[in-house]
């Protein structure tokens, strides 16, 4: 059964663009206008390496728009606004759709949704403490089986260079995303496919699966501002609402759900949209919003920072704004015995800073309101015009340090723990009892822009288990369009640390091992988030080899490459590459991974990978 939105008829809805009204012209022109600017610097010459822009002509305008979103374009693309990249894509591509699954990669008759053994994963972690472990009896794998994990299908996605998308595991079958929008369901047993429901924009939250009433509904965003409630059976729409009319927003963290509501962070794109010394910056404001999981209507709506107004302007002219930025990236914690969510914030976008930004904040579950704000980096105030000194850097920029990862509520010493780790590389565990109150502070890595902890922690109750990226990189060509394509260093990067619960002490560490064989877009670096079972940390790597560590000295148990071809059950032409973003979900003896992450410099790739013991 499959259920399809046409991508560019849905989305021409939302062209609704914050501080830059003036700049909006639809229509052949306008996408024309756009072309000009950011594209036929390359597509109208001749090189062997480019196609002209009569081969893009051939395209259909939604592959086009994939490939500007999350393709091989997208750092090219990341100045460009929403609504120009819709003209640009309808200005050179056809109309129609792409060829959608082929009939074979479909499961056949018989073979039921969610009729598996009940062994899940649903949603960002297992539990709303935000810890990424699988325990024993739903994980159904041991540290003495890990070492004899074997592939047991290769999906691979369509046209994609990406696989980032969060998969959640229900009674034998996985729901998962796609850069290209497509979210589908699939035999966890075998890859086949169940249904396809194609979203407005990418999807790489974690569908959340909640019941509502009699039946089972999935929630999640997409990266452009959509909220979508899909009947788990069937992939049928049950409502969608754009949270967010400001075109820059990005929903990449997964709901909180608790009582009929879930808790939706919002994040944004507007940091990249500053590389253009046209843009008024910032206007986004980072936040979350509760909403029924029975209609999608809203509870309440909460803010980081305040409504921006006009600043001033920059050095060529353009005008500013702010309050802007603290985004939420990350899934929130629930603690439903204090009635508080817990969001992990990101940096401002523009001056003035905001006690919001760069903090763990406490807010009520009734009404939203901010309980307490823990700010462990003040006045970092960054955009991505800081990275070549634009004109829309801030003044006074700062480290761009932002939290990325969810907190974890843990416990030791019979009292509760929040820990979050930021990406200046320090880990901190707070008293959730004293506002927040810093009880110890732990330092796992370097940190920095694309440093320090990024997706996300693991702990098993035992120990807090804390991955860092650190890539290094290679000096950049002078003329390397802005973002991406740097060389990463093959040497540098990367490392795991165990640490106490109670006063973060470190346990072990275990080091990180240099690219071998040092391949392009290889980094040792460890982002991707971590995922815990009895005796075991899985860590990804951008190397692209999926790793399993002992919790006792972290020693490794098993090692895969995936960074290379594999033949899929859908027929798609299949690659690994590194490994970034959303960790390994293990459940029913199986881990279920994600290959492929070219964004920042890292090796593309197009596959969700499952492994399972031998039969
Ligand atoms: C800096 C040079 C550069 C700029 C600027 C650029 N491109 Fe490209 N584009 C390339 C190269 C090189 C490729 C081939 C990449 C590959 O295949 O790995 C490509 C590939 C593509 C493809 C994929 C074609 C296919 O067969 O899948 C599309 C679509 C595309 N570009 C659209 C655009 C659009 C639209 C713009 C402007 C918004 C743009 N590009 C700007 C260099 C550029």
């Amino acid at each position: 059964m499959r259920t399809v939105i046409p991508v560019l008829g849905a989305v021409c809805m939302l062209l609704v663009t914050a501080g830059a009204a003036s700049r909006l012209q639809t229509g052949p022109a306008r996408g024309e206008q756009i072309y000009t600017q950011y594209c036929a610097s390359c597509h109208d010459q001749a090189s062997p390496r480019i196609p002209p822009k009569a081969a893009l002509q051939t395209l259909t305008a939604s592959r086009i728009l994939r490939t500007l979103d999350f393709g091989v374009m997208m750092n090219v693309a990341y100045p460009i606004r929403r609504d120009e990249r819709e003209a640009v894509a309808r200005f050179l591509g056809t109309a129609g759709e792409d060829a959608g699954p082929s009939p074979a990669s479909f499961c056949r008759a018989g073979r039921q949704v969610m009729a598996g053994a009940p062994a899940n994963w649903t949603g960002w972690s297992p539990t709303p403490a935000n810890t990424r472990y699988q325990p024993a009896g739903a994980a159904r794998l041991t540290a003495a089986d890990v070492g004899r994990l074997e592939l047991k299908w290769a999906f691979g996605f369509r046209g994609d260079v990406t696989a980032f998308a969060a998969p959640t595991l229900v009674n034998g079958t996985l729901f998962v995303g796609s850069a290209s929008g497509a979210v589908q369901a699939l035999d966890a047993a075998s890859g086949c496919l169940h249904w396809v429901f194609q979203a407005n924009g990418p999807v790489r939250a974690a569908p959340v699966a909640v019941s509502d009433g009699g039946r089972l509904v999935l929630v999640f965003g997409d990266q452009i501002g959509w909220v979508y409630a899909l009947d788990a059976r069937s992939g049928a729409r049950v409502w969608m609402r754009r949270i967010e009319d400001h075109e820059a927003t990005r929903l990449t963290g997964a709901p909180a759900v608790h009582d009929g509501i879930l808790f939706m962070p919002a994040a944004s794109w507007e940091e990249t949209r500053a590389i253009d010394p046209q843009y008024p910056c910032c206007t986004f404001r980072g936040s979350v919003t509760a909403l029924r999981v029975r209609d999608g209507s809203e509870v309440w709506k909460r803010y980081m920072v305040d409504a921006p107004v006009k600043t001033g302007a920059t050095r060529v002219g353009t005008e500013t704004f702010g309050p802007s930025g603290a985004g939420i990236w990350s899934t929130p914690t629930l603690d439903a015995a204090r009635g508080v969510l817990y969001v992990t914030t990101g940096d401002n976008y523009s001056h003035p800073a905001t006690l919001t930004s760069d903090a763990v904040v406490a807010l009520d579950l009734k009404s939203g309101r901010i309980v307490w704000t823990q700010q462990t980096t003040p006045k970092d105030v960054y955009n991505s015009a800081c990275g070549r000194r634009g004109a829309n850097c801030p003044e006074d920029s700062g480290p761009d340090h932002d939290y990325g990862a969810a907190a974890m509520l843990l416990r030791a010493d019979g009292r509760d723990v929040l820990v979050a780790g930021q990406k200046s590389g320090v880990v901190y565990g707070l008293d959730p009892d004293q506002r927040g109150r810093i009880l110890w502070q732990a330092r796992v890595g370097e940190g920095g822009v694309n440093g320090g902890v990024q997706w996300g922690m693991a702990s098993d109750g035992r120990q807090i288990y804390a991955s860092v990226s650190d890539v290094g990189r290679l000096p950049a060509a002078p003329d390397a369009p802005p973002l991406g394509d740097a060389q990463f260093d093959p040497t540098r990067g990367g490392g795991l640390t165990a640490l106490r619960i109670a006063d973060g002490g470190k346990v072990w560490f275990a080091a990180p091992r240099p690219c071998d064989p040092p391949r392009p877009g290889c980094s040792p670096a460890q982002p991707g988030a971590l995922t815990a079972i009895p005796g075991v940390v899985f860590s990804g790597s951008m190397d692209g080899h999926l790793r399993a560590f002992s919790t006792d000295d972290g020693r490794v148990l098993w090692d895969v490459d995936t960074a290379k071809t594999f033949t899929t059950v859908n027929g798609v032409e299949g690659k690994g590459g590194s490994l970034d973003g959303a960790g390994p979900v293990v459940a029913g003896g199986m881990v279920f991974v994600n290959s492929g992450y070219p964004r920042f410099g890292g090796m593309p790739g197009n596959l969700l990978l499952a492994f399972g013991r031998p039969d």
